[in-house]
């Protein structure tokens, strides 16, 4: 019996199955076998939340949660951090490799060439309310340019796909600065292609009235360490809503549309935004023990705090904290770094928090770096979003190319009624609960 492999007993039968055992992993559709008789439908896997699920092969990501261990195509995140812009590792995420010095330049050319938004898009914008989400304008403007590239759905073209994949990365930076601008009142600044990829999205943010914008070049590093630290995180939330959807071969725009609708949820992408608001409401340090005293009595959550992979510290949290200094050197000190210090230094000491190895995450400095350098916290997912485009795009491409995938559409387990006679209206009666309640 090959050692590779799995042999379960079927108590209610006494029938012994042996299934494979593939790189650490059994496949599901192999228990579908296992029946009680012809009209059994067969074992399925019940994993609510895909605990203990792989939804399919990759090589994109490595993340290893017990060692707080990340790599992209098998570089450390640390390593790339140091040594890399955002759009070498945005190329090394999509196709592989680290680029030549002769493709990161063609690369860079091409991406800056699409920064440009249709011109109407600012009128799609201007249908938002003055104190619109700028997350939920970035999820309906990446949607809405759909509209502008039919030809997008033609998934099947390769070169096709790599069109759409650099539209994307251009102008995600130009949506997420035209959203920051029209919460603000502001006129939209035009992307300069002078630039680089981070001091462009700093253009199209910041710049007023002089005629050309001049980035502080430790404020354009920090973006684009953290853009490289949020590129991609294998199959989180948001890829996992990209992969669903680009399944049913809906085109790009509105697959990552979806997937940016995901990380906006508080308990994903938009922890960032929640961890300024916690330290907003703990206000000192002195009420730090408090806070944690409140949250181990079970009355909400340490926002930035915990992983569903990383049982240890997220490497992420470690290399941003390193750049918040780098960032308060130029713009000053944000007092909150203080406030989440303590309570990070309380809550890793603290047995509620060991048990349950929650360690802080990528969330937990990268607001405060966001607000020294002069974003409002409604911006901080979207900070998020902009990277992460580039992660949910090779991540798209790789189930499209994958024999493997095909339409994603997972089983229940059925827990309703068994059929039942109709009752006609005149026998009805009115349910506990009326469904009419406010
Ligand atoms: C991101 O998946 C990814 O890779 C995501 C991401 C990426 O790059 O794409 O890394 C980005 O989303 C980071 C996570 C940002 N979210 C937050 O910081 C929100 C706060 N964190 C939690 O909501 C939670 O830790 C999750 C959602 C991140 C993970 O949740 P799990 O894996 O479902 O864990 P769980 O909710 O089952 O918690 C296990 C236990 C529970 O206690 P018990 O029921 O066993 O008593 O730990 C507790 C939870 O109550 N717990 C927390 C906690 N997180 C979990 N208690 C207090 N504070 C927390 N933050």
């Amino acid at each position: 019996m090959a050692q590779d492999s799995l042999t379960v007993t079927d108590n209610r039968t006494n029938q012994t199955y042996t299934v494979p055992i593939t790189k650490g992993a059994v496949r599901a559709m192999d228990f579908r076998q296992i029946k009680t008789g012809p009209e059994d439908f067969g074992l399925m896997t019940y994993d609510p939340a895909f605990l203990n699920t792989a939804s399919c092969q990759s090589s994109i990501t490595f993340i290893d949660g017990d060692r707080g261990i990340l790599r992209y195509r098998g570089y450390p995140i640390e390593v790339l951090a140091e040594h890399c812009t955002f759009l070498e590792v945005a190329y090394l995420v999509l196709f592989g490799e680290l680029p030549t010095e002769k493709e990161l330049k063609n690369w860079v050319t091409e991406i800056t060439y699409h920064t440009m938004l249709h011109e109407t898009t600012k009128k799609f914008m201007e249908g938002f309310r003055h104190d619109a989400h700028p997350m939920a304008m970035l999820v309906s403007t990446v949607a809405a340019l759909s509209t502008f590239y039919p030809e997008a759905r033609d998934i099947q073209d390769p070169n096709n796909r790599l069109l759409q994949i650099k539209r994307l990365i251009g102008k995600m930076p130009s949506i997420a600065a035209m959203s920051y601008r029209h919460s603000l009142g502001f006129p939209y600044a035009y992307p300069d292609n002078d630039l680089s990829y981070p001091e462009n999205f700093m253009n199209m943010l910041w710049r007023m009235v002089e005629p050309k914008y001049v980035a502080t070049p430790a404020l354009a590093r920090a973006l684009d360490i953290l853009f490289i630290l949020h590129a991609d995180h294998e199959q989180n939330c948001s890829a996992n809503a990209m992969r669903s959807v680009g399944s049913s071969h809906a085109d790009p725009y509105l697959a990552t549309a979806a997937a940016a609708a995901a990380l906006s949820g508080p308990l994903h992408g938009g922890a960032n935004e929640e961890v300024l608001k916690m330290l907003d409401e703990i206000g000192s340090q002195d009420n730090v023990p408090a806070y944690v005293k409140k949250v181990k009595e079970g009355h909400g959550k340490l926002m930035g705090f915990g992983h569903r992979i990383y049982k240890n510290y997220d490497p992420r949290a470690k290399i941003i904290k390193w750049t918040a200094e780098r960032v308060f050197q130029v713009t000053g000190r944000n007092a909150k770094l203080d406030i989440a210090l303590e309570l990070e230094r309380i809550a890793l000491e603290d047995d509620y928090f060991i048990k349950r190895k929650l360690y802080p995450n990528v969330d937990f400095y990268s607001g405060i770096i966001y607000q020294a350098m002069g974003f409002k916290p409604e911006m901080f997912t979207v900070l998020f979003a902009i990277p992460r485009t580039v992660g949910w795009l090779a991540q798209w491409q790789e189930m499209l190319t994958d024999p493997e995938q095909k339409i994603a559409r997972p089983r229940q387990v059925y827990t309703g009624h068994e059929v039942r006679e109709f009752v006609p209206m005149e026998k009805r009666t009115p349910m506990a609960v009326s469904a009419n309640s406010r």
